[in-house]
């Protein structure tokens, strides 16, 4: 993992020392065209090259912006390219991660490149900062290109980018980097699951995978369906019982708090593939239903995150794994289920077969593991994209804290959530003529319902529910993220294990 960009510390006075090709030189410069004291004296004559450059290109400093020179004269580089920071009162509320993605979305594929992060003299922590931008430069530098074999030959080169970043310190910004490789990680972990194709990442597989975090210290059981239906996961075995492939619950457990600390836990839906089952969908679109695990590979690349920065912390990841098909052994419109719960449920209509998945996932890990919370993730409704677009994910809630925390990191990671409503006027709409409760109710507020089916499995314990339609799948491309599968959430629950649960 993180094989698309290399990065190295090294000190600003010779950040080109190891360079063997010329490459690209990276500085940066306020409104006043004022670069770092370290970059203007290494710059020398170049500086007026600057000056030229940007009054040509009208480049003014503003954040955001940019002025790339070809072959410029007086400098051993191929190309320079200049990035507004705006003006230096500013640069503490900077987001140093967006300033990385949106520098390695200007450098050419596979580029040498060197970067002149001269904030020593502006910054309070100016090492925690150059590792925020190394995260930056991972995150936009991610590909998904396991199965291409003709790459495109557009003259560049075809391996990972190497980006010396050259600081005041580089044994501070190492340091600071270890837990930002972490989280790189995490979301590269997250992405690749979602980008997988369903042939390969089928329930199987994934819970296969799932088991690999052992190498990194995380305790992971694997419950199969033997062990399920002796547990009454009824809810769960129902939506799977279409599928060639065999379903599963897999449980990540990392211990990294004390031996007494309630855990914290985490629950992800991971429909490998959603066909819609016997209420089937319609043809146009329907591979991205690959992506109906966008939940579980949060949930799993944040279990690695955790890990690989020892967080300290007892944390959960559970994940309900499945693949939803229409066959003759399928799940029907009429059927009804009992889940772990011991609520039976109607089934209307079996395209809504996260909500069962999360229910017994739900309720297990509550009763089995008492946490001090749950959130769940889950790529549920297609209604929430309809409320909230791309830009927003759906969080519902008990629990005001939990809620606000969340809003909070989803604001410091630009993950953002929006608070969404549930009540009993909604909660009624899932009565069932036939069960406890039916597992659709009706065409308005479909987001809402199917959050308070998930509430009917949630006792007093804090909880949150994601929605991740828009977010985790078919995502949004922005400075940092350019891949289909986003890996979206682990930045933002990372953020909040490490801002509230962390001793
Ligand atoms: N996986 C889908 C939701 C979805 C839609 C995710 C679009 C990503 C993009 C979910 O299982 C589903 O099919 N939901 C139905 C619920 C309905 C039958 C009540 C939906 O949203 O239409
Ligand atoms: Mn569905
Ligand atoms: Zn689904």
């Amino acid at each position: 993992m993180t094989k698309f960009v290399k990065t190295t510390f090294a000190a600003v006075s010779s950040p080109g020392q190891e360079r063997k090709e010329r490459g690209t030189l990276v500085v940066f410069a306020d409104p006043d065209l004022r670069l770092g004291g370290a970059t203007a004296e290494l710059m020398g004559p170049a500086a007026e090259l600057i000056a030229k450059s940007a009054a040509v290109a009208k480049f003014k400093g503003k954040n955001g912006t940019a002025v790339t020179v070809l072959a410029p004269a007086d400098l051993d580089f191929d190309r320079l390219i200049v990035i507004g920071t705006g003006p230096a009162k500013d640069f503490a509320g900077l987001d140093f991660v967006t300033l990385g993605g949106a520098v390695m979305g200007k450098l050419p594929q596979g580029a040498t490149a060197t970067v002149l992060f001269d904030f020593a003299e502006t910054l309070e922590n100016p090492a925690a900062a150059a590792a925020d931008f190394a995260l930056g430069l991972h995150l936009r530098g991610y590909r998904f290109d396991l199965y291409k074999t003709t790459k495109k030959d557009d003259g560049e080169s075809k391996g990972p980018a190497h980006v010396t970043i050259g600081v005041a310190d580089p044994a501070a910004a190492r340091r600071a980097y270890k837990s930002r490789q972490a989280i790189a990680e995490g979301v590269d972990l997250a992405r690749d699951l979602v980008n997988e194709p369903p042939n390969v990442l089928n329930p199987e597989e994934f819970a296969r995978r799932a088991e690999k975090l052992q190498e990194i210290g995380v305790e992971v059981d694997i419950l199969d369906e033997k062990a399920m239906r002796k547990l009454g996961m009824r809810a769960l075995l129902g939506v799977g019982q279409g599928s060639h492939y065999e379903s599963r619950v897999a449980i990540m457990r990392w211990h990294g708090g004390g031996a007494k600390d309630k855990p914290i836990a985490f629950i992800g839906k991971g429909v490998c593939f959603d066909t819609g089952g016997i209420s089937i969908k319609p043809a146009a679109g329907m591979e991205d239903m690959k992506g109906d695990m966008a939940g579980a590979a949060c949930v799993t690349g944040l279990m690695h995150t955790l890990a690989m920065r020892k967080a300290k912390v007892n944390a959960i990841g559970a994940i309900g794994i499945v693949e939803n098909m229409p066959d003759g052994k399928a799940q029907r419109p009429g059927d009804i289920v009992t889940s772990m719960s011991g609520q039976t449920i109607e089934i209307i209509n079996t395209d809504a077969e996260g909500r069962l998945v999360l229910a017994d996932v739900l309720w297990y890990v509550q009763d089995k593991f008492k946490p001090e919370f749950m959130i769940d993730l889950a790529t549920l409704t297609g209604a929430i994209l309809v409320a909230l677009g791309q830009e927003h994910a759906g969080l519902f809630s008990n629990n005001d804290l939990l809620a606000e925390r969340l809003a909070a990191a989803g604001k410091a990671t630009g993950e953002a959530v929006w608070r969404m409503p549930l009540g009993a006027a909604y909660d009624k709409l899932i009565d069932s003529k036939f069960a406890d409760m039916k597992n659709t109710g009706g065409r308005f507020g479909g987001s809402i319902t199917a959050a308070q089916f998930l509430q009917r499995f949630v006792n007093d314990t804090p909880w949150a529910h994601l929605d991740i339609a828009g977010s985790g799948m078919n995502s949004l491309a922005n400075d940092v993220n350019q891949s289909w599968g986003s890996g979206w959430g682990v930045r933002l629950l990372n953020r909040l294990v490490a801002d509230h649960y962390e001793k």
